[in-house]
Parts: C-alpha cells; sequence; structure tokens
C-alpha cells in the first residue's frame, strides 16, 4: 500500500528515528517527508498517510500542523506517529483535530517516550534517556505492519 510519512523531528531526531525503522522495514512502499524541507504537494496519490512529530507545548509541531493544513487531501486515511518526554497517549488531539478538519479518518496512532531535555530537564541531564529505544522501534514497525 503507497504510503507517504509526513515528519517533524526538530528536538533529538527521536521521531525521525521511529519512521526510518517504519521506512527500513517497508522501502518499497513507504516515503518520507520531512515538512521543514517539503514544498507544497499533492499528496491524493497515497493510500494512506502517516503524520509523525515530537510534542512541544502539548501540541504536534506548527510546521507540521501548517503543512497538513496546506497539503492534507480530503478523505485519506491517515495514521499517527509521535515520541513525547511524557509517555502519554493523549497528546495527539492537534494532529486530531488538523486530520477532521480534511475531512480524513484516523486509522491508529502509536506514541512512545522520546529524549527530552528542554528547559530545567538539561541540568538533571534530560529525561526519557535512551528512548526511543530499540524496543519503541520494533513497536513502531509492529504498529505499522498491524494498520
Ligand atoms: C520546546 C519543547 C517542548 C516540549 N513539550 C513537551 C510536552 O508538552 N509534553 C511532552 O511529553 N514532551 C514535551 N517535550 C519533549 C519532546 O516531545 C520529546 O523530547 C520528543 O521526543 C521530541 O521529539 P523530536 O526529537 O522528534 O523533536 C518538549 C520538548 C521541547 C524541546
Amino acid at each position: 500500500m503507497k504510503t507517504i510519512i509526513l515528519y517533524y523531528s526538530n528536538h533529538h531526531g527521536n521521531t525521525k528515528k521511529l519512521v526510518d525503522a517504519i521506512a527500513a522495514a517497508d522501502p518499497e512502499n513507504v516515503e518520507l517527508l520531512d515538512v521543514t524541507k517539503a514544498g507544497p504537494r499533492n499528496l491524493s496519490e497515497y493510500d494512506r498517510i502517516g503524520v509523525a512529530s515530537g510534542i512541544y507545548a502539548g501540541s504536534f509541531g506548527k510546521p507540521m500542523l501548517n503543512y497538513m493544513k496546506d497539503n492534507l487531501p480530503p478523505g485519506k486515511n491517515v495514521f499517527i506517529l509521535y515520541s513525547s518526554a511524557m509517555n502519554m497517549d493523549n497528546q495527539s488531539s492537534s494532529a486530531r483535530k488538523a486530520i477532521e478538519e480534511k475531512n480524513c479518518w484516523v486509522i491508529g496512532q502509536y506514541h512512545c517516550p522520546g529524549y527530552n531535555t528542554f528547559g530545567p530537564f538539561k541540568i538533571v541531564g534530560g529525561t526519557a534517556k535512551g528512548h526511543p529505544t530499540q524496543k519503541d522501534l520494533d513497536e513502531a514497525v509492529k504498529f505499522y505492519k498491524s494498520l
């Protein structure tokens, strides 16, 4: 199934590790698109679209949300991937809203912890050290294959 994963990963490249693992597991079908480098694209040729981001102040990155607003075609199956300092599964509301505004469907979500050194956390050496781990990456691939 022809798949493109849009990603935004500017803190430690944690989310990029997730999308790289998925692309490596299914290289014939998965294309990756860094939204900070991509221009406008017609994505209607893809069977499904992934949106992947770190969480910044409780939200998907603004460049990702803007890219979705401008380029997500209506009526697509979309899956959500994110990494965050706190291992919570309710930090995707900004992405869900952007998906729903395009009359697309959320077909699944995967999240895992991601190494974080934002603000005061840097002083204590960061949180979620070592994440995403190999297990986190394996689980991401498992999630993708289950879609
Ligand atoms: C400016 C900033 C704000 C963040 N805010 C949150 C947050 O609200 N909740 C959370 O769980 N993690 C937060 N984090 C941690 C990141 O979501 C986490 O490190 C993530 O894995 C970063 O992904 P990336 O390396 O792909 O950018 C924040 C990190 C930064 C730099």
